[in-house]
């Protein structure tokens, strides 16, 4: 019988395949992120592990897997949190759940652009406290959507489909920075394929969709700040890593820039400093793919991959197939 570890409580649907798969597993009881050398303990001689973005699976862990562990199933479609190069010599399986969450962080992204566009956090912590005193020609005027120019940051599932729902639904002009073209993109939007600073200059909305990388480490600072228009919005929902975060809350500070809203952080759960005290910017804890079906899909894709990963099949959603 397979032995399994799973890092976190992830959703029944997940939990009852692996359960009617192998009859048992372990699990981290506790809701909260394990420590490593709680890791280290827990992953010794198993056969398969399902872990979530907030467990860093670095050398020393991947070490203590030993050479029974066949799998790492991750629990999201970034895989940023596993040394990936290190488990392909160690010959384990990464795997990941892409798709699945594309329409969930998707609206999110989508959400929080209209949010910080028309104030809507502020303006209903100005009402729910009393200051609406009657209308106001001059309250609490934002930014319109609705036909201006959205630049991608990263074209891949969801950065394309963030174009594609606001260029049909908000007839947005669409232009996006990426290592190739996206030619699915180009044909249903229109988008046009810039250089990041060309991007940066012309864009008065700017959504992150790169997955992280060791090259693209704050992609977005100082430089990149100053170059957007004052009335641009910026949306992160792909990793905090990407964005200098002591930049961005300089720009909000400065008012360089209209808003920001954000979903992640460089170092999660902790934020940048200053960051609350700006009124210009919305926060919200890394729920992009915090929706009833995503989360539910997310589990038992998760546990598809780490019951074909133990049964010797090398799984839909392998992301190290090549190296291994
Ligand atoms: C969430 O951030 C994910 O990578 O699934
Ligand atoms: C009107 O509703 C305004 O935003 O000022």
């Amino acid at each position: 019988m397979a032995s399994i570890y799973i890092t976190r409580k992830i959703p029944e649907s997940g939990l009852e395949m692996i359960k009617k798969k192998f009859g048992k597993f372990d699990i981290n009881q506790e809701n909260r992120v394990l420590t490593k050398s709680e890791l280290i303990k827990n992953v010794k001689n198993r056969d398969g592990i399902l872990c979530l973005l907030t467990d860093s699976i670095d050398k020393e862990i991947i070490d203590a897997m030993g050479n029974t562990c066949k799998i790492i199933s991750n629990y999201a479609v970034g895989f940023n949190n596993i040394d990936v190069e290190y488990a392909s010599k160690r010959k384990k399986m990464v795997t990941n759940t892409p798709g699945v969450l594309t329409d969930a962080t998707s609206d999110l992204a989508i959400s929080l652009l209209f949010s910080c566009a028309r104030r809507i956090v502020e303006s209903d912590e100005f009402t729910r406290t009393g200051k609406y005193k009657g209308w106001d020609p001059m309250l609490l005027l934002g930014q319109e959507v609705t036909g201006k120019t959205l630049g991608i940051i990263g074209a891949g599932r969801i950065g394309t489909v963030v174009a594609q729902k606001l260029a049909r639904g908000f007839n947005m002009k669409i232009i996006y920075d990426d290592r190739s073209n996206n030619f699915d993109l180009e044909k249903s939007t229109n988008a046009k394929r810039v250089d990041l600073p060309t991007l940066l200059k012309n864009s008065d909305f700017i959504s992150v969709h790169v997955s992280l990388n060791k090259d693209n480490h704050d992609l977005l600072s100082k430089k990149e700040f100053n170059m957007m228009k004052r009335t641009c919005v910026f949306i992160n929902t792909s990793r905090g890593e990407v964005v200098d975060e002591k930049a961005l809350v300089n720009a909000l500070k400065e008012k360089k820039i209209f808003a920001a809203g954000l979903d992640v952080y460089e170092s999660e759960p902790r934020l940048a400093n200053g960051l609350t005290r700006l009124d210009n910017v919305i926060i919200v804890p890394h729920i992009g793919s915090a929706t009833v079906r995503a989360r539910t899909l997310m589990a038992t894709m998760a546990a598809q991959n780490l019951i074909d990963g133990l049964q010797g099949k090398i799984p839909k959603y392998c992301v190290n197939k090549d190296r291994l």
